[in-house]
């Protein structure tokens, strides 16, 4: 009797303890269900799938985009558009030819992060922890090389999760759980930022988009990457590639004054209103900014800024960084011996969103010339890839005031 009681009492109060530990605890830091459910929904690496309910179909158990593409035809016609869809191209295919298992691990958790395309590539790779039993029938040949795909995000041990729902009909796979997380720009976050404290050049991460984000006007406003990214919930994930996404992001001013003197004061001024995070975030791309004189006596180029995270092909050390920031800009102002009219100012841009690859694989065809010979054909492919990514946009065009004290401005957004 006695020993009982003394032990009750032990448990009534160390349950109490933990009751109080727990409560400030919540009142220190409230439980947040986003987080928790990423925390868990993100874990490194992704659990597989395991064996899928039993009264599931073949194609309700397919982690294949196409049979998602079934019922969701939309979702997959835009999916397979964007970037996510070709998130294991031959610029990373390349390198994973060269690398091991554990580096080539670290790239597949943002290119192709389900374990059975971590389990596909190994195979391919012929990497010491590659499967021997066969792939399970829900696994498709080629999933690994299809990147982030459908059940990348919405699919963990064949259970289907997603935003709520807009409408809510009947769904097979067993219905899907309803998670706010989905609407959250944290969801993003996996991918688009490294954790502090990872590789980083001059105090700075060398991915970054979340972090820009959360300190911009756009998460002050509420604006989130879907909003953005995902308008109306499309799968169309449109960012630096896109020339149409590029124009509507940015503000481009020019503006000419023809002084007393008989010089000509040239401003050039742009800002990214539509941008969420610095302009471009990452270190790849580059946008060079031109200003171009032209009249009776032809072209000439007056001046030229580049914008962008100028690193090494190495990633050890930063040569520039001229990012425009969230409320920002960028500008360009010169005077120049005013020429006879008619004459007219440009301001054009190009856009190079692969030039840190581009420099990075012609290096690499340079210092590796005997690689082997399929290693060589992805890596020429991939830098033809990078270098056929470049546009421009349509230039800002002012003609030129003809007479002392005339202004002339084009505003294109
Ligand atoms: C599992 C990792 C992962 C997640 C989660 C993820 N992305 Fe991506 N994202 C990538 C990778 C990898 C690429 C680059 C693909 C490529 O070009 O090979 C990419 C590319 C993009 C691009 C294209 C950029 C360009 O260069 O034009 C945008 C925009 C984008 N992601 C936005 C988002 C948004 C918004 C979310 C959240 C809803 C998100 N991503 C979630 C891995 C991810
Ligand atoms: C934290 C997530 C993350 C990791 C880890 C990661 N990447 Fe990426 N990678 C991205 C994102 C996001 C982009 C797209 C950036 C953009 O469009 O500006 C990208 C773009 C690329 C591209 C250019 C697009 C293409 O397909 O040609 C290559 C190549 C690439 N990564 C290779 C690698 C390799 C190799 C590794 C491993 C050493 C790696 N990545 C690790 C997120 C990641
Ligand atoms: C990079 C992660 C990612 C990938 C890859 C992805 N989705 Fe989504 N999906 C989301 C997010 C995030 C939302 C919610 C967006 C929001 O709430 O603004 C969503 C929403 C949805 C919805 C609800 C749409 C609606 O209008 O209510 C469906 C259905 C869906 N996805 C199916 C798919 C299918 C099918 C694929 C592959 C073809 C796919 N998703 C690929 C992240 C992803
Ligand atoms: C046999 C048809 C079928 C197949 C195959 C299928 N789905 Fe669904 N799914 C539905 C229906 C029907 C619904 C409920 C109606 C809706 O919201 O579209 C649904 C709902 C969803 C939702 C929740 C939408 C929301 O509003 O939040 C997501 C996410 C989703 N499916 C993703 C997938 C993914 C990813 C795959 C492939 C791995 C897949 N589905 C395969 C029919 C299917
Ligand atoms: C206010 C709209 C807006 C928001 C919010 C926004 N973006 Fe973007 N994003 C853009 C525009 C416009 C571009 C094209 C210009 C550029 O590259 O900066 C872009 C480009 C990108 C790119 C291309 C690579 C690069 O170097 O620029 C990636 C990746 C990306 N966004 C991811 C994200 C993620 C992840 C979030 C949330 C943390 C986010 N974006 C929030 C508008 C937005």
């Amino acid at each position: 009797m006695w020993g009982r009681s003394v032990l009750l009492l032990v448990v009534l109060t160390s349950a109490a303890g933990a009751a109080a530990i727990f409560y400030r605890a919540a009142v220190k830091a409230p439980p947040d269900p986003v987080a928790q459910f990423l925390s868990v929904h993100w874990a490194q690496p992704v659990p597989p799938q395991g064996d899928p309910p039993p009264r599931f179909t073949a194609l309700e158990a397919s982690l294949a985009p196409e049979s998602c593409a079934a019922c969701h035809p939309a979702q997959f016609a835009d999916w397979n558009t964007s970037l996510h869809s070709r998130a294991m191209g031959p610029g990373i295919r390349w390198q994973l030819r060269v690398f091991g298992q554990g580096e080539a691990n670290d790239c597949l958790r943002c290119h192709a992060p389900l374990a059975e395309q971590k389990a596909l590539a190994a195979l391919e790779y012929g990497w010491a922890n590659a499967p021997t039993a066969p792939m399970p029938d829900y696994v498709s040949a080629d999933l690994h090389l299809r990147g982030n795909t459908c059940a990348s995000c919405h699919v963990r041990r064949h259970q289907v999760f997603g935003p709520p729902a807009a409408h809510h009909d009947p769904a097979p796979h067993g219905g899907f759980v309803e998670q706010q997380a989905f609407g959250d720009s944290r969801f993003c976050a996996p991918c688009h930022q490294f954790p502090a404290g990872a590789r980083s050049l001059e105090g700075k991460l060398i991915e970054n988009t979340y972090e820009e984000w959360r300190a911009s006007p756009s998460a002050r406003a509420g604006v989130s990457c879907q909003s953005c990214h995902m308008p109306d919930r499309r799968h169309v994930w449109r960012g630096i590639h896109d020339p149409d996404t590029v124009r509507k992001g940015l503000r481009r001013e020019l503006e000419l004054k023809r002084l007393d003197d008989g010089r000509l004061d040239i401003r050039a001024r742009i800002t990214a209103p539509g941008v969420g995070h610095y302009f471009p975030t990452y270190v790849v791309p580059k946008v060079l900014i031109s200003l171009h004189l032209v009249g009776a006596g032809g072209e000439r180029e007056l001046a030229r800024q580049v914008i962008g995270r100028t690193v090494s092909v190495d990633m050890d050390k930063e040569w520039s960084d001229t990012r425009i920031p969230p409320g920002g800009n960028s500008e360009l102002a010169l005077q120049v011996a005013a020429p006879p009219a008619p004459y007219r100012v440009e301001m054009r841009l190009e856009v190079a969103p692969a030039e840190h690859y581009a420099r990075m694989y012609r290096a690499m065809l340079q210092r590796n010339p005997d690689m082997e010979a399929a290693t060589l054909a992805l890596l020429r492919e991939a830098l033809r890839q990078a270098d056929a990514a470049s546009y421009r946009l349509e230039a800002v065009v002012v003609a030129g005031p003809a007479n002392a004290g005339e202004t002339a401005r084009a505003i294109a957004n």
